[in-house]
């Protein structure tokens, strides 16, 4: 790669690149992809030891810090993000403003906008850095944020969350409890949801990461940086695609097909339709996140005896997809969103919550990478260049000689 830095605005030159699928915007330390061989690693380890041995809070720590924690440091970590888990009790106000139809991905990035807006060194220790301290606050705060904005949806009394438990079992405790009874925690249950958030922790530079880096870049602060971030991720084309590909298996199923007649829209570029789910930028072959999530969702449904029609849909599309010359040709292979609503439809979660699960899960490498550009040396703001196709020069029209 030539690394354009070093030619810093003298070239005359620009390269347009639409959709900048060869640029490279950062140098990053962060998130390693190589999408010919389907694989991804966090800090250098891969996706899938990860995965088997190590949880959401945990992995939180390698992507932001990067190092896995000592025992003394997961520990503190892990009380930070307990200590600061309770929203400020004004923030309550804001809740009541939206309408109860309010998307949540909208509600989340006003939220989490407002959380930046309350002091936050409110429960500041003095051992802590302030960017240590909103870290923990964005974290464990964006979850009470997603799971309040749920209960409020529903017109249900906000559940507090509770010091004892741990970070995936407090989230599914402030969604599903009662103020008289609190939800089982199903440790099956708490740990698909937890792989969940780690599988969808970093990706390197996609839309919504991108976005971050460049709000963080003008050196606006990390809570505006974010909420900037699950504004880009909120779209069908990224975030939004899980909510997305399980209204395409409920179309689906609803219709009486088995998925073949869906396939054949599929590929016309006139019917509208795209196989929600498939295909990605990056990944030329599997992308690692689906083959993990896939394993665990078929556990997940026999663990919870949950037959599922959709599931089936799922299956039966993704094998007539693998073997039809168009998506063989694109490189059309199933991505992480593409099972993950069936994991989070069997956890309870409703279907516009899901784009907002996704949010939670990328809070750590949205962090990172913010850090990353802020303690970069010499990092200045992101100010791509354009080519202009527009009139080279006209003159004004009075209105009256206008057409
Ligand atoms: N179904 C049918 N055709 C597709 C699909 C699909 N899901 N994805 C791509 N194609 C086709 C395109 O029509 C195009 O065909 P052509 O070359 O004949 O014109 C070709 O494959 C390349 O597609 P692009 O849109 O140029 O690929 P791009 O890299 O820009 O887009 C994207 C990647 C957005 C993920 C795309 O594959 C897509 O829309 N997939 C469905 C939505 C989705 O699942 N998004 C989640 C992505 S992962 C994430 O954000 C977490």
């Amino acid at each position: 790669a030539v690394d354009i830095s070093k030619l810093r605005d003298q070239t005359g030159y620009i390269t347009l690149d639409d959709g900048y699928g060869n640029t490279g915007s950062c140098k990053s330390a962060i998130t390693f992809i190589d999408g010919d061989r389907g694989i991804l690693r966090y800090r250098g380890i891969p996706i899938e030891q990860l995965a088997e041995r190590s949880n959401f809070v945990e992995t939180a720590y390698l992507i932001i810090y990067g190092e896995l924690p000592t025992h003394d440091q997961l520990r503190k970590f892990s009380d930070l993000l307990t200590l600061n888990q309770m929203l400020h009790e004004d923030m309550k106000f804001h809740f009541e403003g939206f309408p109860p139809h309010a998307h949540p991905m909208g509600i989340l990035s006003s939220m989490i906008n407002a959380c930046g807006c309350f002091n936050p060194s409110l429960f500041a220790d003095e051992e802590v850095s302030q960017f240590d301290l909103q870290v923990a606050q964005l974290i464990s705060q964006v979850r009470t944020i997603a799971a309040f904005s749920y209960r409020k949806s529903k017109g249900l009394p906000i559940i507090y969350p509770k010091k004892a438990y741990k970070y995936s079992a407090n989230f599914l405790h402030m969604m599903f409890s009662d103020p008289y009874e609190d939800y089982e925690l199903k440790v099956e249950v708490v740990r698909a949801l937890d792989l969940i958030f780690l599988l969808h922790a970093d990706h390197e530079q996609n839309c919504s990461t991108s976005t971050v880096r460049m709000v963080a870049s003008s050196r606006a602060n990390l809570f505006a940086s974010a909420a900037a971030g699950v504004c880009a991720l909120w779209g069908p084309l990224h975030g939004g695609a899980n909510q997305a590909v399980l209204e395409m298996l409920q179309e689906i199923h609803q219709s009486g097909d088995d998925g073949s007649k869906f396939i054949q829209a599929a590929k016309d570029k006139n019917s509208g339709k795209r196989l929600m789910g498939f295909g990605h930028r990056v990944y030329k072959n599997h992308d690692p996140r689906a083959k993990i999530i896939k394993r665990q969702c078929d556990i997940l449904l026999e663990t919870l005896h949950i037959k599922d029609p959709l599931l089936d849909i799922a299956k039966k599309l993704e094998e007539a997809a693998l073997g039809d010359s168009y998506f063989v040709e694109r490189k059309l292979y199933p991505n992480v969103d593409f099972y993950s609503g069936i994991i989070l439809r069997a956890l309870g979660i409703p279907t516009e919550m899901f784009t907002v699960m996704f949010a939670i899960g990328r809070m750590p490498g949205w962090i990172a990478n913010f850090k990353e550009i802020r303690e970069e040396e010499g990092s200045r703001i992101y100010r791509p260049r354009q080519v202009y196709v527009g009139p080279t020069i006209r003159s004004y029209t009075p209105m009256e000689e206008r057409k």
